[in-house]
């Protein structure tokens, strides 16, 4: 008798070439059409499944993997940040969890500069104002936004995404400095020329807050009222990491209120959902949640992902573990 095929849970639509290395490796069920499934949905989706290949909207915990079943041997999410993950959960029923680094570093910080010169620039502004048909002519001190030459970026996590945005800093003339858990190898802060400081320092300091740690209980809203109070009045605090980093009413609040200067938000504390207070602002930039959202990243994430499961699968060790 022919060996059981394993059975591939990929809960919402990944590139075709990722798709197609699932198939060669087993059957693969993902929900048609493509929707982010609700937690009772998504269990029974998962009943009987050797492998899920998942994304940042999925609830993966110990309840999840039960409803899975001891079969379970892998859950490969197309992401870098794995919050929504309850890795100590899953590692301790013997699954291997997988997430996608590297491949989305520089979608992500472009991104993020691009968050940042669309708030400095006021493109958005700019944007909103000649669609609206509101009458305008050049004028010299018409629209002025903030130079990014000679200013301080501050870069809360110095990761892969963190370091790519401190390269493009510097390549617009920023100075960088930096807070993290761990000090830079010091080859790295020479290269950026980037100086270590704790938080406290680094949000007085800088002329721009960019956000590039992983959303845990430590970091959820690292960036309350009080951190917000501490920056600069012309100071901008850009966010592409999670949105539950920033408490999103405090920061309406003081985007409206002249205690920072703007911001650019590419994630939301309860996204979809953005707080209204925001909506109004024209000091703020919003994006969709597009940090890794290129054809390129978003096929080079599920390919990763995609082989992920497939190593696990294979009793062979996953390219991007996530250790637990
Ligand atoms: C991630 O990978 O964590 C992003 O938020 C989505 O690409």
């Amino acid at each position: 008798m022919a060996p059981q095929r394993p059975r591939i849970v990929v809960t919402r639509r990944i590139a075709e070439p990722a798709m197609a290395i699932l198939r060669a490796a087993g059957d693969v069920w993902s929900p048609e059409p493509d929707r982010a499934l609700p937690a009772d949905d998504l269990h029974k989706a998962a009943a009987g499944a050797d492998a899920v290949v998942s994304t940042l909207q999925d609830d993966i915990d110990g309840t999840f993997a039960d409803a899975a079943g001891p079969g379970l041997k892998v859950v490969s999410t197309v992401a870098v940040g794995y919050d929504n993950i309850d890795v100590a959960a899953l590692s301790s029923r013997g699954i291997v969890v997988t997430n996608t680094p590297g491949v989305l570093t520089d979608a992500t910080a472009d991104l993020a500069f691009g968050l940042l010169l669309n708030v400095t620039r006021r493109l958005g502004e700019g944007e909103r104002l000649l669609r609206s048909g509101t009458p305008w002519s050049f004028q010299l001190d018409f629209m002025l936004g903030a130079g990014l030459g000679g200013k301080t970026l501050g870069i809360v996590g110095l990761g892969q995404i963190g370091t790519a945005m401190a390269r493009r800093a510097r390549a617009f003339g920023m100075t960088v400095s930096y807070t993290a858990r761990r000090r830079a190898a010091p080859e790295l802060e020479t290269e950026l020329g980037a100086t270590y400081l704790a938080l406290p320092e680094l949000l007085t300091s800088s002329d721009v807050v960019s956000l590039h740690c992983p959303l845990t209980p430590e970091t959820r809203h690292l960036i309350d009222t009080g951190a917000l109070a501490a920056m600069k009045p012309s100071a901008y605090l850009i966010n592409t990491t999670r949105g539950p980093v920033v408490d999103e009413a405090a920061l309406a609040t003081a985007l409206s209120s002249g205690v920072i200067a703007g911001a650019g938000l590419d994630v939301f504390e309860n996204e979809p959902e953005v707080h209204p207070g925001l909506l109004g602002l024209d000091n703020v930039a919003l994006a969709p949640h597009l940090g890794s959202a290129t054809v390129e990243t978003r096929t080079a994430m599920a390919e990763l992902a995609a082989r992920n499961a497939v190593a696990v699968l294979a009793g062979d060790e996953p390219l991007t573990p996530v250790r637990g």
